[in-house]
């Protein structure tokens, strides 16, 4: 059976508009148990990257994020997935490893750039 995988960007509330982020691909088909690569790269400066899926009629729900080389999962972690930024190509990946059926969903990079210093 198929996995249907839509990709979309977005950045995180706040932000300037100034950092845009091109999916690889907005569309990716998978089979089961495949290993697949979701991308995005992006222009300006960007502290972290978070990733979101969302289902039909669901509110988006969060994945795993990296901010300043640290990577954080969601509580509890959802399982397969790993985030993989590469900030000197400006380009993110999200790894899912051997894809199921319940993979297929909207997913969501989001930007937290650099100009927010709300720490
Ligand atoms: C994303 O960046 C890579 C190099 O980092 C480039 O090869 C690729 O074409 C870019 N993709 C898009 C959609 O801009
Ligand atoms: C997926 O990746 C894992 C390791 O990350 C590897 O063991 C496995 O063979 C890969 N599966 C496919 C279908 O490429």
């Amino acid at each position: 059976m198929f996995i249907y995988i839509m990709i979309l960007m977005s950045t995180t509330e706040g932000s300037r508009a100034t950092e845009v982020i091109t999916p690889k691909s907005e569309r990716v088909f998978a089979l089961e148990g495949d290993n697949v690569t979701l991308s995005c790269n992006y222009s300006g400066s960007v502290r972290g990257v978070h990733w979101y899926r969302q289902y039909a009629g669901s509110p988006p729900q969060f994945l795993i994020l990296e901010d300043s080389g640290v990577t954080t999962e969601a509580i509890p972690p959802v399982p397969r997935v790993t985030i993989n930024h590469r900030k000197e190509q400006s380009h993110v990946d999200l790894e899912i490893s051997s894809a199921t059926v319940s993979d297929s969903a909207l997913y969501y990079c989001a930007l937290e750039p650099t100009v927010q210093e709300t720490q």
